[in-house]
């Protein structure tokens, strides 16, 4: 969700490189944007409803500042509730990523005090409220933190945000919930939401932790416990990202690059996560039972795994929605695994689940791409997916990774590591084929006749059904067709009233034992009219378009979610539609 970027230091282009900070944290989702910094003791301001892709900033020269991509969330989207938010006195600049929950009683306070507001936003209260006990602490020592530290205090919700104190050259920050993490530099000091600004500047990155709060100068950074009152050491981290990795290397779209990046990512994880899977295995086997949380296309792995260690590992595993997870974790005790995954590892109906689940005693597995993420942090065994920065919003290839992960962990909990390996190689050999062979020109011509349809069905059963599920995720979030995943065999319990004549239906029909009876459901479609598009090694005649794929077994859960990753990424193009920025989604959901 919002992006912060925020740099001190002693080069006079902060507006530059904050632009290019906040250009960086667009794909987590925006409505608008805005930077400030300071010239000759006051705060320049610029403020702008859209994309910042092209645009360039007129602000003067100066060595301080901070910028914001806003998703909004209180008072519509307009240039006013655009951040950075001034103070009356024009001191102090913030930006905002959360709810402040009691901002109405905070702001009837703040307006009998006199302030006086210029938007509709939460946001606007923090900078008012940090003017006036920036006000009571004048002549204390560490006063700027001090007073954030009271003015955060009065903030009810989950909140990260960041100031820029003009008067005394300064930013500071201060979080709970949303991340926030601070870099350290030669004669600088920056702040972000999300590691990936900042690698280019600096690899060694503090990670400010749930009520603490920075204060940023050339010269370094303090930490400060909000709950105590005390300066902290913090802990600072050599993250090993390669930042150019994160550029689109060629591709039109980091949607197209990500789909492209599967079958390395895959045999990378083949070749050497086998520890990683021993490890998980071993933790399973140690716990009494073993939970799976995720959302979104995350949710949709676990899914698969509760099939795939079913099927592999004769082991049941239980699943639940990050989302939902709070109603579902009343069993859970010190006897019991919980395996978070995350691409981001910032979502927070997963970090509050495993905040439950700790409570309750259980070790905490995770599944993260983010090096250094809250997740991360939280985990008592974190692996990291190693796919590498994920910038589309849809998640693809750290899909692939969870479910190439969780299939050796799977064959390693069954002693049978090696033909896990195989079968995961295998399954990155077909992607690798699929992409090259003109299989992915056939989905762009399928793409060419269903741009233009309004419903969509996907279905499949057994460990074919998470994969409809996600099939069913991509094609709406990017092209924003109706689409819907189904078990095969629920169609006749409601859905097949939908079918009409022309409704287009993909059918995943691997050659396992659900072949017959999803042939069978495919059969029930066509004979009211639907229009079937087969995913499945061998033609049948239901099919009006058949897409070829190989026989890779247990793999096939690899292979199946490619396909549907390239059509919604065609019916996006053919749409007119942004498929790196898909409307009204955030890569990163830090916010309930
Ligand atoms: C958002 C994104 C989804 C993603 C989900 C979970 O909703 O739009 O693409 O699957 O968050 O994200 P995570 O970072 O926890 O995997």
């Amino acid at each position: 969700m919002c992006g912060i970027f925020g740099y001190v230091g002693r080069c006079e282009d902060a507006p530059q490189r904050i632009l290019e900070g906040l250009k960086k944290l667009e794909y987590r989702g925006y409505d608008s944007w805005g930077i400030a910094v300071r010239l000759n003791g006051n705060a320049a301001i610029e403020r702008h409803v859209g994309k910042i892709g092209l645009a360039s900033t007129m602000l003067p020269a100066s060595e301080i500042g901070l910028g914001h991509t806003r998703w909004a969330t209180h008072g519509a989207v307009t240039e006013e509730n655009a951040h950075p938010h001034l103070d009356c006195s024009g001191r102090l600049a913030v930006i905002h990523n959360g709810i402040v929950e009691n901002h109405q009683a905070l702001r009837r306070e703040l307006l009998a005090r006199g302030h006086l507001f210029h938007s509709q936003t939460d946001t606007e209260v923090i900078a008012h409220l940090l003017e006036d006990e920036l006000r009571a602490a004048a002549g204390e020592a560490d006063h700027l933190a001090q007073a954030l530290i009271c003015a955060f205090r009065k903030l009810d919700g989950l909140n990260a945000l960041a100031v820029l104190d003009i008067a005394s050259h300064r930013l500071a920050a201060a979080k709970t919930g949303s991340p926030l993490v601070l870099g350290w530099a030669s004669e600088a000091s920056y702040l972000a939401s999300d590691p990936s600004a900042l690698l280019e500047h600096t690899r060694r990155l503090t990670f400010l932790e749930d009520n603490q709060v920075a204060v940023l100068s050339e010269g370094g950074v303090q930490v400060f416990d909000a709950t105590l009152g005390e300066r902290l050491d913090p802990r600072i981290w050599d993250i090993t990202w390669q930042p150019e990795l994160a550029d689109l290397a060629g591709y039109e779209h980091f949607m197209a690059k990500e789909i492209h990046e599967q079958p390395r990512v895959i045999h990378q994880i083949a070749a050497g996560w086998g520890a990683h899977a021993e490890q998980l295995a071993e933790l399973m086997r140690e716990a009494r039972g073993t939970y799976m949380v995720g959302c979104g296309t995350a949710a949709h792995a676990a899914l698969a795994a509760q099939y795939a260690f079913s099927r592999i590992a004769a082991r049941h595993v239980n699943f639940a929605n990050g989302s939902e997870f709070a109603y579902l974790e009343h069993f859970l005790n010190e006897h019991s695994l919980v395996i978070a995954l995350s691409q981001s590892g910032e979502t927070i109906d997963v970090l509050d689940s495993i905040r439950a689940a700790k409570k309750r005693g259980v070790t905490v597995g995770a599944l993260v791409n983010v090096e250094g993420s809250s997740l991360y942090r939280l985990a008592d065994y974190p692996v990291l997916l190693g796919a590498g920065p994920e910038r589309c919003v849809l998640a693809t290839k750290s899909f692939t990774a969870k479910l190439a992960i969780l299939l050796l962990t799977a064959y390693a909990f069954d002693h049978r590591l090696e033909e896990g390996r195989e079968v995961v190689q295998r399954a990155a050999d077909e992607i690798q084929h699929f992409l090259s062979d003109g299989r992915a020109e056939l989905m762009r011509q399928i793409a060419e006749q269903l741009y233009q349809r309004e419903h969509l069905y996907i279905i499949g059963r057994g460990p074919s059904y998470p994969l409809a599920l996600e099939a069913a995720l991509k094609i709406k979030e990017v092209s924003y067709i109706h689409a819907e995943g189904f078990a095969g065999g629920e169609l006749k319990h409601g859905v097949i009233a939908l079918i009409e004549p022309g409704t287009p239906c993909l059918v995943i029909a691997p050659k396992d034992e659900t072949y017959t009876a999803i042939l069978s459901g495919a059969m029930e479609v066509k004979a009211r009219g639907g229009f079937i598009i087969g995913l499945s090694p061998e033609p049948d005649e239901v099919f009006d378009i058949h897409v070829p794929l190989a026989d890779v077994g247990e793999g096939a859960m690899l292979v199946n979610a490619l396909p549907p990753q390239i059509l919604a990424y065609h019916l996006a193009l053919l749409r007119g539609c942004d498929p790196d920025k898909p409307r009204n989604l955030a890569k990163s959901v830090t916010v309930k």
